[in-house]
């Protein structure tokens, strides 16, 4: 029985924050170890082609691959223990993506939240014909599903890590692979099933109602892994919080203050209840100070191992190389038994 696949994917863009790091990169990290002790495949995939699905910067994208690249190495990703590629590298994504398309029914993705989010429409979108309505909406971004399904199809994954977000695009990819094997009157692809990753959503320090997110420009707490301690100390000065004296983590009544113990604890690899019992008398300018001195300690190490990075531009690049053509080696039989059986 062959070992399980794991497959995941980042987009390439925008600048890397503390959500992303909690949230997605740190988990990448874990589950590197866990594959690695058990001899899984793991590839970690710089989803460039679904950066392109909004309108981009060319020379902007091109920079901002590299520095995801980067920081993924520099948190911690091991492209001896790992599979770290860019998407556009290996063709298989998008000549599966296309044998896909023409199996998916244009109303699953029309279902999608997404597309809708990233428009701006996320109400009275029913029928094909609101759709259709929908100015500015491009064949690639509603079709992104379908190139997501590939992703993951294209190695035969199975073991998938996704936030909660994900889970609809999932579903959506088991359905294309059932759609698939019916078509092609065999169990070709094994059903692709989501690792749900306990992840830490790291909320917006100005308002938690939100979760921090580079897609809100406006929000000038968002701490980025390349901030320095200056600009560090100033955001978590400005955060949120609130006038009850002492800091207790309580989510329902003070989640201001829960959300800046939680990524205390989380940075400093410390449980929540430790971070209260520390500073259960501590005022919040105090708390404020001392969780900025452990961000700016622990991201350190990062930040240090990015600044060595970008100047090691040739080992980046042959790591990329060696990423890619290590993915094509799994990709190619796959496609070409693929190919042959819808008769290409
Ligand atoms: P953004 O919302 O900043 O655009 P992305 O959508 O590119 O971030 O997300 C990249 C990864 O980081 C995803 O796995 C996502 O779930 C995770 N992520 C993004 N923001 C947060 C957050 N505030 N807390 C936890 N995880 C997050
Ligand atoms: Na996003």
């Amino acid at each position: 029985k062959p070992k399980p696949v794991i497959f995941s994917g980042i987009q390439p863009t925008g600048q890397p924050h503390l959500g992303n790091y909690l949230g997605a990169i740190s988990n990448w990290v874990a589950l590197q170890e866990q594959a690695h002790a058990a001899q899984e495949t793991l590839l970690f995939s710089i989803v460039d082609l679904h950066a392109i699905t909004l309108p981009q910067d060319p020379a902007k994208l091109r920079k901002e691959r590299r520095e995801m690249a980067i920081t993924l190495l520099a948190c911690g990703i091991d492209p001896e223990k790992c599979i770290l590629f860019e998407q556009s590298r290996v063709s298989g994504h998008s000549e599966l993506a296309w044998i896909l398309n023409c199996m998916t029914p244009v109303s699953w993705l029309a279902r999608m939240t997404q597309w809708k989010s990233k428009m701006n429409v996320t109400k009275g979108i029913e029928t094909l014909d609101d759709v259709n309505a929908t100015t500015g909406l491009q064949l690639g971004l509603f079709a992104y599903p379908v190139l997501m399904a590939a992703d993951v199809l294209l190695y035969k994954a199975t073991k998938i890590p996704v936030g909660e977000d994900q889970i609809q695009h999932l579903e959506l990819a088991r359905d294309i692979s059932v759609t698939f094997n019916k078509t092609v009157k065999q169990r070709f692809f094994p059903p692709p099933r989501a690792i749900i990753t306990e992840t830490k959503r790291v909320m917006s320090l100005r308002d938690h109602t939100k979760k921090m997110s580079k897609s809100d420009p406006s929000d000038q707490t968002r701490i980025n892994l390349v901030d320095s301690p200056d600009t560090i100390l100033s955001k978590i000065k400005r955060a949120t919080t609130d006038s009850i004296r002492g800091i207790s983590y309580d989510r329902e009544e003070r989640p201001a203050v829960a959300n800046l113990v939680e990524i205390y604890a989380a940075m400093k690899k410390v449980s929540v209840a430790d971070v209260v019992q520390e500073h259960a008398d501590s005022t919040n300018a105090v708390f404020k100070e001392a969780l900025a001195d452990v961000l700016i300690t622990s991201l350190r190490p990062i930040q240090e191992e990015m600044s060595r990075l970008q100047k090691e531009d040739a080992f980046v690049q042959a790591v990329l190389d060696k990423g890619a053509s290590r993915a094509s080696e799994i990709a190619k039989p796959n496609l070409e038994e693929i190919q042959k059986l819808v008769g290409l």
